[in-house]
């Protein structure tokens, strides 16, 4: 339980680290969130500020992703692990991978400290992805580009790697040989985290249905 907690808070505690806030507060001294979309993501940075601290923001939000993971796997592998006498744990520490990464995921979305609104947690799931299953976050960012590429409209591209991203992962963890109890805790944790992302998307699947959708290289 207590591994639970520490990962939990690792993984929230930085996720509720937003660069792209952080970037527009310190490049330009705004708040990227009053502009766009509302939304503290790549996206809305790239829509307001350009590609350089857009760039940043990738940097930033994928890489506290890949931390909390980390941090997550470091807490299961060393608390978990050994052979306890009296419990077996069965779960691979990849499981503390992933409860990092839903928490963090949280954080990125409600964070603690940034008045609790947050992004989409797109970048957190391709960092969570790029630490764990590097394979998976190579195919899901390719049908990424060429859905970008071919339509413009970038939360269509997310919303679909999302919902790709369990089957996926499930694919590539049955591919590994993992055991079935640490398959079935990841997959569960790519489904909260793939639901999630779809849920913080419903404003975007509305202007979809209306075909209002914001598309890159079309004028406002
Ligand atoms: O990563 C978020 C993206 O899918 C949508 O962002 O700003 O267009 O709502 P936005």
């Amino acid at each position: 339980l207590l591994a639970c907690v520490l990962t939990a808070a690792g993984g929230y505690l930085l996720g509720s680290i937003l660069f792209g806030v952080l970037i527009s507060k310190v490049m330009y001294n705004d708040d990227v969130r009053n502009h766009g979309s509302g939304n503290a993501g790549m996206t809305n940075v790239l829509r307001t500020y350009g590609k350089l601290p857009a760039v940043f923001t990738t940097i930033g939000d994928v890489g506290k992703s890949v931390a909390a993971v980390n941090l997550g796997r470091f807490i299961f592998d060393a608390m978990l692990s050994g052979t306890g006498a009296a419990w077996q744990n069965p779960l691979d520490p990849v499981c503390g991978a992933y409860l990092a990464a839903i928490f963090c995921m949280i954080g990125h979305s409600r964070p603690i400290f940034f008045g609790f609104k947050g992004g989409k947690g797109v970048l957190v799931g391709a960092g969570a992805a790029l630490a764990t299953e590097p394979l998976v976050c190579a195919v899901l960012l390719a049908i990424f580009l060429i859905e970008v590429a071919v339509t413009r409209i970038v939360s269509l591209g997310s919303i679909i790697i999302a919902a790709l991203y369990p089957v996926g992962t499930l694919i590539n963890l049955i591919a590994r040989g993992a055991n079935l109890p640490t398959i079935l805790f990841s997959t569960i944790c790519c489904v909260i985290m793939a639901a999630m992302v779809i849920w913080l998307h419903r404003s975007n699947i509305e202007r979809l249905k209306n075909g209002t959708e914001y598309r890159f290289g079309q004028k406002k």
